[in-house]
This record gives C-alpha cells, sequence and structure tokens, in this order.
C-alpha cells in the first residue's frame, strides 16, 4: 500500500487542530520544584558558555525542563515577580518547552504556567522538524532533546508604553534567553540560539496562539 504525505498545508491545519483539543482538554504537568542553590558557580557558567548546536541522544530530566523553565520565567517572589527584570512589572513573555526527549514528559508542546510553576499542553507530538523548517532549514535543531521558544504577548507592555513597549518586551526576551543559557551550564547542558526564523511558521508549527510572537529559540541538550 502506497503512504500519501499530507502537504504542508494539510499538516499545519491538523496541528492547529491538535491544539485546540489539548487547550480544551487542560492538560497540565506539575514540575519539580526548581533549586535555588547550587554548587556550580556563576563565574564558572559565564565562562563556559558557547553556542552548541551538536547534540548527543542522551534525553533531558523533567527536573532540567523545570529548572531551565524557572531559570528563564520562574516567580521568585510572593509579589509575583520573576527570575528577569520586566519593564513596570508587565511580564509580556511566555515561555513554551517544544518537549521530544524528555523523561516522564509526552512528546509536545508545553505553555509553562509561572505562577504555578507546571506546563499546559499546547501541542501534542515531535514538532523539531516542522520548527527546523520555521527556522530557515536549521536542521541541527532536530538533534535538540528539547527547544525553549521565547514568545512575547506585546500588548501587555504596549498598552502601558506605546511602541516602545515592543523594545521591552524584546529586552526582556534577550533576559530570559541568557538565564536559560547560564542555567543549562550550571546543569551540565548545552544550549544553542536561533533567531533566523519567520514568526508565523513558528506559530503555526508549535499551535502557538496569534498573539504570542515568537522571539528566541534555544535548543538545549547534551552536546555531543
Ligand atoms: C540574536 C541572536 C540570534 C542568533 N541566531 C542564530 C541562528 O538563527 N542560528 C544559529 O546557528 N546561531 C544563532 N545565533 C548564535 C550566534 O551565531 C553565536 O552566538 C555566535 O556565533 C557567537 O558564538 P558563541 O555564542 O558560542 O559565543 C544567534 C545569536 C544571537 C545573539
Amino acid at each position: 500500500m502506497t503512504s500519501v504525505k499530507p502537504s504542508r498545508r494539510a499538516r499545519v491545519i491538523m496541528l492547529a487542530m491538535t491544539a485546540s483539543v489539548m487547550a480544551q482538554a487542560g492538560l497540565a504537568v506539575t514540575l519539580p520544584e526548581p533549586r535555588r542553590d547550587s554548587s556550580y558557580p556563576l563565574e564558572r557558567a559565564l565562562a563556559e558558555r558557547r553556542t552548541v548546536r551538536e547534540f548527543g541522544p542522551a534525553a533531558l530530566r523533567l527536573a532540567d525542563v523545570a529548572q531551565l523553565a524557572w531559570a528563564a520565567q520562574g516567580v521568585i517572589a510572593p509579589s509575583g515577580r520573576r527570575t528577569t527584570p520586566s519593564a513596570g512589572a508587565l511580564y509580556p513573555l511566555e515561555v513554551y518547552i517544544v518537549a521530544a526527549n524528555v523523561q516522564d514528559l509526552a512528546p509536545g508542546v508545553y505553555r509553562y504556567q509561572p505562577s504555578l510553576h507546571r506546563l499546559a499542553a499546547v501541542a501534542e507530538g515531535d514538532r523539531r522538524s516542522e520548527l527546523a523548517e520555521a527556522a530557515w532549514g536549521q536542521r541541527w535543531m532536530e538533534q535538540a532533546p528539547a527547544i525553549l521558544v521565547i514568545a512575547a504577548v506585546e500588548r501587555r507592555t504596549t498598552a502601558k508604553y506605546g511602541q516602545r513597549g515592543v523594545r521591552y518586551a524584546h529586552m526582556e526576551a534577550g533576559h530570559a534567553a541568557q538565564n536559560a543559557l547560564l542555567q543549562a551550564r550550571a546543569l551540565d547542558l548545552d544550549a544553542g540560539l536561533v533567531g533566523a526564523f519567520t514568526d508565523a511558521d513558528v506559530q503555526a508549527a508549535l499551535g502557538l496562539p496569534r498573539d504570542a510572537r515568537p522571539l528566541y529559540l534555544v535548543p538545549v541538550g547534551k552536546s555531543r
């Protein structure tokens, strides 16, 4: 029997339908508590950070994913303050996890909920190849067991600051990404950075809402 590969448009429609079903089902994953201390010095993480584009086959632990999400956007005070600063404390960023090879986590796309420190399911299945395609064919991303996606809902900030709020959201994405890079090192993991992609294609590949503009992709794993 011959199998027919669905067109790209058909796949995008199927992905969007799955995303909607999963969101309606309200599936959520409780995360291990993040550690707030370690013997890994910040200076060592700074000195060892480098962009890595080749990852080995080892799976990430759910605790690693929890720690990375927390580093990027975790809540650190009862007031709701987070690991990253935010203009006017308006927190426009959303962190999504594209999980492919993570222990105790089904492959899929998840949105990190900072105040609950948990993941909400957005879409199911391994989306790395669609994401690499959206990133102008950067196939190396497909080796990473997980990819953090930092997106911004810009209106949260532009409602107060007008167009300058867009700049603030971009600055905040830099804070979040750098936190994730340094945290990866302190977990003895490695990370890459991807800014070259088509926003709408990333949204379609991952089932992101239209108002969540992807700003930065951070593939994470253990270097080969
Ligand atoms: C804003 C930004 C966008 C980037 N986009 C990509 C990208 O799309 N693909 C890629 O392979 N590397 C990307 N990089 C990584 C740079 O190529 C890398 O940081 C640079 O070569 C310096 O190497 P280092 O990070 O190891 O110091 C990006 C880095 C930044 C800061």
